[in-house]
């Protein structure tokens, strides 16, 4: 087939559902109004570990409204069914109401179901529960390890005993929510023994999965809903505990039930980032070129699941590095699973490496960008595989040039503004692009128009507007005459949409199915005797505006409308499907960036105050450069975040969270955030897949604290190895 022109895709369109989201036309999980719906508040466990002794719901089941309070005693014993088809972390997830045990403070140990949200409120303050509390363990660095995941490739211990230079180095990283803006919500709804919930989520099919087994049910008889999601940053990306709670409410009810989260209860209701205790030890010959990197890395984890995220692969092929070790050890502790959040794993090692390489450039008196430029790999030395595409050069080169690193002195401390100290930073970030198979169904009306769904989720990056670029371009129509729909598990399965992959994953198959759909077009033309293109070789014809011709004569052809009209269909329809990231590995793919920061410290208060910030990303082709660009603002105001402000903080007492509101717990606000720049390299990655994305939801946060710590160092000559950098720690 003739490759399609290229419309919609490249170009700076505004989102397509943005008019619903701005007039609040656009349904989030808890704005669904469900007939006869009554409602659901959980009540948290006031201990961090322990027993549940009893329960008094007299007084709330006297409260007027209330109907119900479910909790162990009462509550029906549910299958619990195994389930590898979501992403449950090994082990023994969370059952709830199922027993008396305690494993953390916030745990479900009853519901109140009443009329009306005030009801239900009251009613869970009057729900009276006695406990046999112990003491929690929720300190990290008191708490016994689990066996750790190692690495090694040459041998480090050795490399470093001989290293010209080398340094020993060791970091704390705080535990950061996502604490996206809209709460996480549950409406569920029972038919006979359907289950529909409208949830909060970044996997419809992985929640069908989740609920499908936890209740014994045949997955078709679960319908997960969830058309939009008001951020999420990773925590939607499994089916949480009060989601279970909620279909249960209303099962017991028999009344469709609405379960929001309040603001507090999202600190132990859903996951985070975990906390981490990082050590690395690197040597270097006098150059700068690495010899040898010792990675040792613990973090936390809860007692019941084991929760791992890809921590130690930039250790492995970000530098060229002959001698590598690695030990990832998780630390179970009485506290809820983490989850992965905003550039997992990547985000946090790249502030352990790239605050290191700092260091190391500053011993050694060597430029940070030339220090990284002379430890390229020029393969991945981790699998000894290529790299599909690799512009970390390009991405520093363009980034010290438009951010203007040539003014930034090598000397900490020697740039002053009044009583600012004044510095400048830079990191690099990296990771991994993920796809995964998907499908996607399209339909092309006789009228037209178009109509490609899929199961897929849009937390905001805009899947919607993207999604519908692609179809635009292949079927040949404009963005106004197609429609994209997602969040619903009724809908082609698609992977979680997370970790960047979903225009790789679900983009590649809605190109394949509008491909399809085109190509039946083509043919149905091609072989008709009453179309002006009968006879004309297939591999000539494009579709432009719903009109079918040939490449060389666009006069020769005609519309979809009248060849479908002609032809007595009412339409012509495909099942679009990608494979993911099937069949031997014959590269490494990974997206890139280089970060830039300029930040001013007050020298007597510690405070410090970003005020530029430059990412420049190599991320392959960008399907839509404007919501692009807003991925990046995005990525880099949480980066901020995580090196400046965030931090969930734990009672060790008694394992409660301390902060778990947003006027404690810490995020950027529109002060906090300087000017942002993004430029995306120009380019594509024809290995990765058919549109030769390599995803930049995440890659756009990781490298920014580090960047950030970096700039802080040149400014005031103080090396913070903790995250985030407070006032305190700089004073
Ligand atoms: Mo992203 S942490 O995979 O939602």
């Amino acid at each position: 087939m003739s490759p399609q022109p290229q419309a919609a895709v490249g170009a700076p369109l505004s989102r397509v559902d943005g008019r619903l989201k701005v007039t609040g036309q656009a349904r989030y999980a808890a704005e669904h109004d469900v007939d006869g719906t009554v409602h659901a508040v959980i009540v948290d466990a006031a201990i961090g570990r322990g027993r549940i002794t009893s329960i008094d719901t007299r007084e709330a089941l006297a409260h007027p409204g209330v109907l119900r309070v479910i909790h162990h005693e009462n509550a029906p014993k549910l299958p619990y069914r195994e389930n590898t088809a979501s992403n449950n972390p090994p082990g023994r997830r969370l059952r709830v109401f199922q027993d008396d045990e305690v494993l953390f403070h916030g745990q479900p140990v009853a519901v109140v179901i009443a009329t009306t949200l005030e009801a239900a409120q009251h009613g869970a303050g009057l729900v009276k529960v006695g406990y046999d509390a112990e003491q929690p363990s929720t300190d990290l660095h008191r708490a016994e390890p689990d066996k750790p995941t190692t690495y090694a490739r040459g041998d480090a211990e050795a490399a470093l005993r001989t290293a010209d230079v080398r340094l020993d180095l060791e970091y704390r990283l705080a535990r950061n929510h996502h604490n996206a803006m809209e709460p996480h919500a549950t409406v569920a709804r029972w038919d006979g023994n359907k289950l529909t919930v409208w949830d909060k989520t970044q996997w419809v099919v992985g929640t069908q999965t989740e609920l499908s087994a936890v209740f014994g049910l045949p997955l078709d008889s679960v319908r997960v809903i969830s058309p939009f999601v008001g951020g999420a940053f990773g925590s939607g990306l499994r089916c949480w505990p009060h989601t279970v709670v909620a279909a249960l409410a209303a099962r017991e009810a028999k009344r469709p039930v609405k379960l929001v989260l309040s603001r507090r209860q999202q600190y132990f209701g859903t996951g985070y980032r975990p906390s981490y205790e990082y050590r690395l030890r690197l040597g270097s010959d006098r150059r700068g070129r690495l010899r040898a990197m010792a990675h040792e890395m613990d973090a936390e984890t809860s007692s019941y699941e084991t929760f791992t995220e890809t921590v130690m692969p930039a250790g492995q092929m970000l530098y060229s590095t002959p001698n590598v070790s690695q030990a990832y050890r998780t630390v179970p502790l009485d506290v809820n699973t983490p989850l992965w959040m905003r550039g997992p794993g990547f985000a946090t090692a790249s502030f352990v490496i790239e605050s290191a390489l700092d260091e190391l450039a500053a011993k050694l008196g060597i430029d940070p960008i030339e220090l990284r430029r002379r430890n390229e790999p020029s393969e991945d030395e981790s699998s000894g595989l290529p790299f599909s595409t690799r512009r970390l050069r390009e991405c520093c080169t363009v980034g010290a040039r438009e951010f203007g690193w040539h003014r930034r002195s090598a000397r900490p401390r020697s740039r002053r503004e009044g009583n600012w100290l004044i510095g400048m930073g830079m990191a690099v970030g990296v990771y991994e692009t993920q796809r995964n198979q998907a499908q996607a169904r399209v339909r092309l009306d006789a009228d037209g128009t178009a109509l490609v769904q899929a199961a897929a989720s849009d937390m905001g990056p805009g899947t919607y507007t993207s999604q519908t670029q692609v179809a635009a371009d292949a079927l040949g129509l404009t963005m106004r005459t197609v429609t994209f729909r997602l969040g619903d598990s009724l809908f082609p399965p698609t992977p979680p949409h997370g970790g960047s992959q979903t225009m790789a994953s679900v983009g590649s198959a809605v190109l394949d199915g509008c491909n399809r759909v085109r190509r039946q077009a083509i043919t149905l033309a091609v072989e008709d005797r009453e179309s002006p293109l009968y006879g004309v070789d297939a591999a000539d014809i494009v579709v432009r505006g719903g009109r079918l011709h040939t490449k060389d004569s666009p006069a020769r052809g005609e519309t979809y409308r009248r060849l479908l009209a002609r032809n007595n269909r009412t339409h012509l329809e495909a099942l679009g499907s990608y494979a993911g990231a099937a069949g031997p590995r014959r590269h490494s793919f990974y997206a890139y960036n280089a970060t830039f920061a300029e930040v001013a410290v007050d020298a007597d208060l510690g405070l410090v105050r970003v005020r530029r910030m430059l990412g420049v990303y190599d991320a392959g082709r960008i399907i839509s450069p404007k919501l692009a660009e807003s991925q990046a603002i995005g990525g880099i105001v949480g980066g901020i975040g995580t090196a400046l402000l965030e931090h969930t903080v734990t009672d060790h007492r008694d394992g409660r969270i301390v902060n778990a509101n947003l006027a404690d717990y810490l995020v950027p606000v529109n002060a906090d955030v300087p000017e942002v720049k993004a430029i995306y390299l120009d380019g594509e990655d024809r290995e990765a897949d058919p549109l030769g994305v390599k995803g930049l939801g995440e890659v756009v946060h990781v490298g920014v604290a580090p960047a950030i710590a970096n700039a802080v160092f040149n400014a005031t000559g103080r090396r913070i190895r903790q995250l985030p950098i407070t006032a305190e720690a700089l004073l």
